[in-house]
């Protein structure tokens, strides 16, 4: 089943309580929690301190958080503590592989993402490492941008070299384009404006565990 992540990025941030409510009641496979430094990425957005929040508030959701920050090692046990499931971070960030060892220590999933410039081979000596694959469809940092199909063929990449965990979009999905991505190989999808746009996040989350 293709398992959906909303990723809060597009929420009100004033109404993040009722947010975090919306996805648990459409049942959403998971929680995608976006985490940028205003230097790996040309944005600021959430700290642990919400995320811990969040895991207190509804402990039982999947926690997909995705360090977007240039060296992510120096975070990961302060996102873990706070709560999270799964921590990706990035293969062009500073101390990759040692933060990759250090994820696996923590008790957490482990997750790398590529930017979309960033070959699918780039990943072949750590890919027994990892539980998931990000696939970045956007530039990060913002939301709302469109999404780059050619990327996509990094899925089948990553298949043809072995790779049989999670494989995650994120970045410009929605429902025009999600049977694309299905088709792909790719399992989860990140959507954040399309699903916070939803005039029926449960009928909208159906119509993607449907694919
Ligand atoms: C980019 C962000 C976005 C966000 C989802 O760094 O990671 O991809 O999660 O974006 P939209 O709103 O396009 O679903
Ligand atoms: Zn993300």
């Amino acid at each position: 089943m293709i398992k959906l992540s909303p990723s809060i990025l597009a929420a009100d941030p004033l109404q993040m309580g009722s947010a975090l409510q919306t996805i648990k009641q459409a049942k959403a496979d998971e929680l995608h929690f976006d985490v940028m430094d205003a230097h790996f990425v040309p944005n600021l957005s959430f700290g642990p301190s919400l995320l811990a929040a969040m895991k207190k508030a509804e402990p039982d959701l999947v926690y997909d958080v995705h360090l977007m920050l240039s060296d992510p090692c120096k975070y990961a046990e302060v996102f873990a503590e706070a709560g999270a499931t799964i921590i990706t971070v990035h293969q062009e960030a500073e101390n990759f592989i040692p933060c990759l060892e250090k994820l696996r220590q923590l008790g957490v999933k482990v997750g790398a993402s590529l930017k979309p410039g960033t070959p699918a081979h780039t990943l072949r000596p750590v890919l027994d490492r990892l539980d998931r694959v990000l696939l970045m469809t956007v530039e990060p940092g913002f939301g709302g941008q469109k999404l780059m199909p050619e990327v996509l063929g990094k899925a089948r990449e990553l298949r043809l070299m072995g790779f049989q965990g999670d494989i995650e979009a994120d970045g410009g999905i929605g429902l025009q384009n999600m049977q694309l991505l299905a088709d792909s190989g790719i399992n989860v999808l990140v959507m954040g404006t399309a699903f916070f746009k939803a005039e029926d996040p449960a009928a909208f989350c159906a119509a993607v565990h449907a694919l």
